[in-house]
């Protein structure tokens, strides 16, 4: 393999909210990328938008992961040391309604990467994974200790069932691996040309935020105001998408610079403060200078209280911590917002 595949990076879900802006901090950074999406969840505006923050051109399949043969020749054709795997399908909801879509999805395209992978010989790869796994838990903040709950939704088992066959592939081959799990990724990239594009009604809480804010949506339901939570609100730990694409770059170096300690490693990424679904309101407000339309709606099944994360492991280990404020990013969030709108 050529000297630079060493330093050059596969991306699936390149065209994604989180992929994309990892691929900005990848490039960033000194990386080289190959991007593939199969546009299943997004479209090619944030692929775009990557071009023209970094003012070039990214090279790009579009490729279904679950397509053994593409991937196949992708691999063939292309001489990258590591992976990134973003590509599946995240609803929380349509999860329960539809649990064989998200097994057949995210369990078979993170099959077909690591055979590849193994096949081919590419020595590194980290994995999508997400606080979900951690389920309700009344250890807070949650390490990378707290002990796995039982997944709530066919989504939470996909990341959790992913996380063991990663586990038990470094354990039989060569392959090192890292699983973030991400805690609840808001924001948009500073530029405003990248972030994120729900299809549909929104289900998480920033995009159903700034869509009202803009009009889209009449009225946000704040879900639940009776949680054993000061101001019986749910407390989740939002961290900035851009924080969260460099906690990928330093994940790739650790491994790429061989100082992982382990050849399978799991790191929480989150700012490691809980903020509730009231004060991000409220604050959105403050910053953007607006008022928001919402109520007050019964809980919505199958949200935790609280969940929050030490981020100890990640600051030591992978030398990252999260940087930007919340009402920067909630700022991004909003300037994002009215790109969008502005281009439809
Ligand atoms: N919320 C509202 N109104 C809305 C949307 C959300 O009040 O319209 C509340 C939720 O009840 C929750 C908080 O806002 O208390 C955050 O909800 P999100 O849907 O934005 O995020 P979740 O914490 O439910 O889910 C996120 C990711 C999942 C992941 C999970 C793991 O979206 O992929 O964290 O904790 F599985």
């Amino acid at each position: 393999m050529a000297k630079d595949s060493k330093r050059t990076v596969l991306v699936t879900g390149g065209a994604g909210f989180i992929g994309s802006h990892t691929l900005v901090e990848l490039i960033n950074a000194g990386f080289e990328v190959v991007a593939v999406d199969n546009f299943s969840n997004s479209d090619d505006t944030c692929l775009k938008g990557v071009e023209q923050i970094v003012g070039r051109k990214i090279p790009f399949e579009n490729i279904d992961c679950c397509d053994y043969e593409a991937m196949e020749k992708l691999f063939q054709s292309y001489e990258f040391d590591s992976v990134i795997h973003f590509a599946a399908f995240k609803a929380v909801g349509e999860s329960v309604e539809m649990p064989l879509k998200y097994y057949r999805n995210n369990i078979t395209s993170f099959l077909n990467v690591l055979e590849l992978m193994q096949k081919y010989n590419r020595s590194n790869i980290v994995f999508s994974s997400s606080a979900t796994v951690y389920g309700e838990t009344d250890v807070l903040p949650v390490t990378e200790q707290t002990p796995r709950m039982p997944a709530i939704s066919s989504y939470g088992n996909t990341k959790q069932i992913c996380e063991d066959i990663l586990r038990d592939t470094v354990a039989s081959s060569k392959i090192r691996g890292i699983a973030l799990r991400y805690f609840n990724p808001i924001g948009a990239h500073p530029s405003a040309l990248i972030g994120e594009l729900p299809r549909g009604v929104p289900n998480n809480l920033v995009p159903f935020i700034t869509q009202t804010a803009s009009g889209v949506r009449e009225c946000l339901s704040v879900f639940g105001n009776d949680y054993p939570t000061p101001d019986g609100s749910c407390i989740r730990d939002y961290i900035d998408v851009v924080d969260l694409a460099k906690a990928h770059v330093s994940a790739i170096s650790r491994m790429v610079e061989d100082k992982n300690k382990q050849n399978y490693e799991i790191f929480n990424v989150g700012t490691g403060k809980g903020t509730s679904v009231l004060e991000l309101v409220s604050m959105f407000e403050k910053v953007n200078n607006l008022k928001l339309n919402y109520k007050i709606a019964p809980r919505r099944q199958g949200d935790v209280v609280a969940i929050y994360a030490d981020t100890t492991l990640a600051n030591i280990e992978l030398g990252w911590k999260a940087e930007r404020s919340l009402e920067d990013t909630l700022a991004s969030a909003w300037k994002w917002e009215q790109y969008i709108r502005s281009k439809k």
